[in-house]
């Protein structure tokens, strides 16, 4: 999604930005663009494909300076087309065609009174060359400026509503760029060094790999102004004016996210095989069970609650969706799972001895931070997080954290990211059934022993690769999929089908296997294939049923069994056999057969795999 990447320096910063640019890159994007003050005037270079075309265009065009800003957007308001592409300048208002910028500006977000802004701003003279709500930023600071740009950055945002990160900079102070958030998250760096007395703004510490570990994180409603040489933060107090804050720089290894493709096709391949390795290093610091996992100060409040509050979106909540079965079924706590967007808006009845569990690989889900924020301002003050990013909005706003090892997931499909986030909702399951007296010591060592085994387990569920690759042929000839699980293998149908969908495009659901004859069998021919969960346990000779409902009609089969369950090849039921029954982590082994018949459907069908059309590896926009 949307990255932001500025600078001010000395040196021509181009090169700085630009590899900005292509450390978020993997987030997904269609458009780009760098600005920068360039002897007195504002220059820039957009483009509507990748950065690597950007960065030949600024060599071409010389586009070079020592103070800018740079962006990669994904669209929401107009179209990916290089005129709505950011950087957005400001000419002044009633500007002849052609009139040079003075302001210059990139933004992360969206600004809901757009429409109501543009048409003051029109009246005013403005003249809208896009159709972006950034636009109307870049005018309305423009319209405010009178010599002093953090001032006038000050005096907007405080009439924007929504959700942005900007950076902005302007003609006529050729040292400075001012950057402003809220809702939206946006880093300052400090430069060390050779960097020294150089300043940074970035959406993400991993732009700034390797430029910078210094970073400052800014919170809500901050205003920072960069200059050479020193920086300082603003936000608003009570009286309404803006006061100097303190933000403590913290030492941040980001990674570069450029992780080597090694001998795989695809980033989403390596990831799904990396699972073993992302699992063991999940569970590396764990000796035993204890809520202490999770945070100092975890089993007091693990005491205090009486229900959990799952919120996640996508991928997320699936896991999410698993858990509530194990957290029901072993820890005995009553559970609910709400996907994040659809939770903030609802009326809902709180229930302040909840704790409130936010599930997020990347840590900066839009959607996920405003869930957390309203069942905060709902009463529920204990909130947990399970994350990839420890360093990420998700992890410093909750109270309590599990970080899953996953490492960078570059591939926009999740993998690797939501099986470990199964391992630490799965110790979070135990935590809370040992603090609820319903795990005995033999209990944890039987669990641990399990967990310890998985990454074994896993590799052995990877060795089928060459028999998925088989039905991947047929898979790719179709445009509809149906996938049936049962119980605690129904979320992981659905992740199955959120895979197949979200990279192959081929159009897939989900549905709990007894739900079929409600409905979803009318769907049901010979051109239909059903791929069916197929896990060896109490609900097997239940599945068994509804697949004869499946061959009844006609419907092809395609059934990951477990070894014991005695479902075998036939007319119409193609298996692939699993290892045997993993007990209450087997979803862990299940979704990963899914995963490899995404991307073997998806590369059958020559789509691009680890950035699909439309989609956006950090959903930061609501
Ligand atoms: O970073 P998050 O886990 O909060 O992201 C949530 C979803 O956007 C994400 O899981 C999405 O559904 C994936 N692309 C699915 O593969």
């Amino acid at each position: 999604m949307c990255g932001i990447v500025g600078a001010v320096s000395t040196r021509n910063i181009v090169p700085v930005l630009i590899e900005g640019l292509r450390r978020l890159e993997y987030r997904g994007y269609d458009s780009c663009g760098v600005a920068v003050h360039q002897a007195g005037a504002l220059r820039r270079a957009r483009s509507t494909s990748r950065v690597a075309e950007l960065e030949a265009n600024v060599k071409t065009e010389e586009v070079q300076g020592g103070t800018g800003i740079a962006h990669t957007r994904w669209a929401t308001h107009g179209a990916p087309a290089v005129h709505n592409a950011h950087p957005h300048f400001s000419h002044g208002a009633r500007a002849a065609a052609g009139a040079p910028g003075r302001i210059a500006l990139v933004h992360n977000g969206i600004i809901e009174n757009h429409d109501e802004l543009r048409a003051e701003l029109k009246a005013k003279g403005y003249v809208f060359d896009s159709q972006t709500d950034t636009e109307v930023i870049a005018h309305l600071v423009d319209h405010l400026y009178e010599g002093d740009l953090l001032d006038a950055v000050q005096r907007a945002v405080v009439q924007l509503r929504g959700a942005y990160a900007i950076a902005v900079f302007c003609r006529d102070e050729p040292h400075r760029v001012i950057g402003a958030r809220e809702g939206s998250p946006l880093v300052l760096g400090i430069g060390t060094g050779e960097r020294a007395g150089e300043s940074f703004l970035a959406s993400d510490a991993m732009a700034l790999a390797g430029v910078t570990d210094q970073i400052v994180y800014l919170e809500e409603g901050d205003v920072v102004d960069l200059q050479l040489g020193k920086h300082w933060i603003t936000r608003r107090g009570e009286s309404g004016r803006f006061e100097a804050v303190q933000r403590e720089a913290r030492t941040v290894h980001a990674h570069t996210g450029a992780a080597e493709l090694g001998p795989y096709r695809h980033y989403m391949q390596k990831e799904i095989f990396e699972q073993p390795r992302a699992i063991a290093d999940t569970l590396d610091a764990v000796e035993g069970i204890t809520p202490e996992l999770f945070g100092d100060g975890a089993y007091k409040a693990f005491k205090e609650i009486d229900s959990v509050l799952i919120l996640a979106c996508g991928t997320s909540y699936y896991s999410g969706s698993t858990a509530k079965y194990w957290l029901e079924s072993i820890a005995k706590i009553p559970t609910s799972v709400e996907i994040a967007s659809e939770y903030r808006y609802r009326d809902s009845v709180p229930n302040p001895k909840t704790l409130v569990v936010t599930i997020t690989q990347s840590g900066e889900t839009a959607d996920t931070l405003a869930a957390l924020k309203h069942a905060r301002s709902l009463g529920m003050k204990h909130t947990l997080t399970v994350c990839n990013v420890a360093t990420s909005a998700m992890v410093r706003e909750c109270e309590f954290a599990y970080i899953t090892r996953a490492g960078a997931e570059i591939g926009v499909a999740s993998t690797k990211a939501f099986t470990t986030q199964l391992v630490g909702l799965f110790l979070l399951t135990l935590a809370l059934a040992q603090v609820r007296g319903r795990l005995s010591d033999a209990q944890e060592a039987e669990h641990l022993k399990a967990l310890r085994h998985l990454p074994v387990a896993v590799q052995a569920v990877l060795a089928l690769e060459p028999q998925v690759v088989a039905w991947s042929e047929a898979f790719a000839r179709k445009e509809n999929a149906l996938f049936l699980g049962r119980g605690l293998h129904y979320p992981i149908a659905l992740e199955g089908a959120l895979k197949l969908k979200e990279i192959s495009y081929i159009h897939a659901e989900a549905y709990p296997a007894g739900e079929l004859k409600h409905g979803p069998l009318a769907l049901v021919t010979s051109a239909m294939p059903v791929v069916t969960v197929a896990p060896n346990d109490a609900l097997l000779e239940k599945l068994k049923s509804n697949m004869q409902e499946v061959r009844a009609r006609g419907g092809e089969l395609f059934v990951f069994a477990d070894g014991d369950t005695r479902i075998e090849n036939s007319e119409g039921v193609h298996v692939i056999r699993m290892p045997e029954h993993y007990g209450a982590l087997s979803p862990i082994l299940h979704v990963v057969p899914l995963q490899l018949l995404a991307y073997h459907t998806a590369c059958a069908r020559g789509t691009d795999v680890d950035k699909p059309r439309n989609l956006a590896k950090s959903v930061t926009v609501e």
